[in-house]
């Protein structure tokens, strides 16, 4: 089967760290509140010029750097946000003017909400069986601190901006599983549209983490079932950053070592379609990540809905 190898990875966070303490005076929080109920220490934001397509370009930039690729091999770019700068043009689009990338392949963005990354991963793999190019570079950029809401103590205390990106390549004998869903339609976690006065983020947080602790283990069993492999066979599992109750609950519903549970949400928070990629970014900063290691990815968020990819390494 023609699975995805991420063949190198960048990020770009932005410089300026807010800590829970700045927080607790904007609204009423405290840091033992955040940290003891989201494992949340700090998280980034955006100033001045910086945008999800600035966090964006430089993310990519470095991904394709280290591929050490001609970018007359991509075969497509997809951007994965919820936070785009401008509905047009996309995050993609910025990529390739910003990076002079060649004119004749898909640009473009998808949002799926927090599991977009999870979402570009299949549709990138689609996208390179149709274009005989080998490599593919896939994004999840986002500024959410445009979007939050910070008279709701509720959600701004949640999310950060930054981008990862990864350049993936088709391979013939790497294994794949996917598993995709969404319960649509819900307003468990929106989005106004544009210029209403709904325009940030909206989420009921108890819903939303009783989805999480569901889906996430069903969505894992779905990935083992599917590759043949047992939960002992993976060596990592990458989940969204939203909630380390989250993971840990998901940890724990599998029966599964919390140590094969990557953790980074005590510096960024929720940064939607860009947390996996950042996670994995990081992953392979520290060493953590060896040829050959099995790795199985969830995300979920707005939709409501739910992405998982189990990768080789
Ligand atoms: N600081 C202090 N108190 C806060 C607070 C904050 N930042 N936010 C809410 N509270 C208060 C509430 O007002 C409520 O007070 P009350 O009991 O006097 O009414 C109390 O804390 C409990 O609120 P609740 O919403 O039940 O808290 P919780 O334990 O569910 O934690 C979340 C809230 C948001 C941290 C948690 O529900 C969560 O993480 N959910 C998942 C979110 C998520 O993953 N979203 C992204 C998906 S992509």
């Amino acid at each position: 089967m023609k699975g995805l190898k991420i063949v190198a990875t960048g990020r770009c966070i932005p410089s300026k760290v807010v800590t829970n303490e700045d927080m607790s005076r904007i609204v009423e929080t405290s840091d033992e509140w955040i940290r003891t109920r989201t494992g949340i220490e700090t998280r980034h934001f955006c100033q001045g010029e910086e945008s999800a397509s600035s966090l964006a370009v430089e993310a990519a930039r470095i991904a394709l750097e280290r591929a050490g690729i001609s970018p007359e091999e991509l075969g497509a770019c997809v951007g994965c946000t919820v936070s785009a700068d401008s509905a047009a043009p996309t995050v993609a689009c910025a990529i390739q003017r910003d990076l002079g990338l060649p004119q004749g392949i898909p640009y473009f963005d998808l949002n799926a909400g927090c599991s977009g990354f999870l979402y570009g991963l299949h549709v990138t793999r689609g996208l390179l069986f149709q274009s005989g190019k080998p490599y593919a570079l896939l994004v999840g950029a986002e500024s959410l601190s445009r979007i939050i809401n910070f008279q709701d103590r509720g959600t701004c205390i949640l999310f950060g901006d930054g981008a990862g990106a990864v350049v993936v390549r088709l391979e013939e004998d790497a294994p794949y599983a996917h598993d995709l869903g969404a319960e649509g339609g819900s307003d468990v976690i929106y989005i106004g549209g544009f210029g209403s006065d709904e325009a940030y983020i909206h989420m009921e947080g108890q819903k939303t983490f009783r989805f999480a602790v569901e889906k996430v283990p069903q969505c894992v069993h779905r990935l083992l079932e599917e590759s043949g492999l047992s939960l002992e066979d993976i060596d990592w599992f990458v989940l969204h950053q939203a909630n380390k109750r989250i993971i840990d609950r998901v940890a724990k519903r599998l029966g599964a070592p919390e140590e094969k549970f990557f953790e980074n949400i005590q510096h960024y928070g929720n940064t939607s379609a860009a947390s996996i990629p950042i996670a994995l970014d990081e992953m392979v900063e520290k060493g953590l990540l060896k040829k050959g290691q099995k790795i199985v990815c969830v995300g979920f968020g707005a939709g409501l809905t739910w992405g998982g990819a189990l990768l080789e390494w």
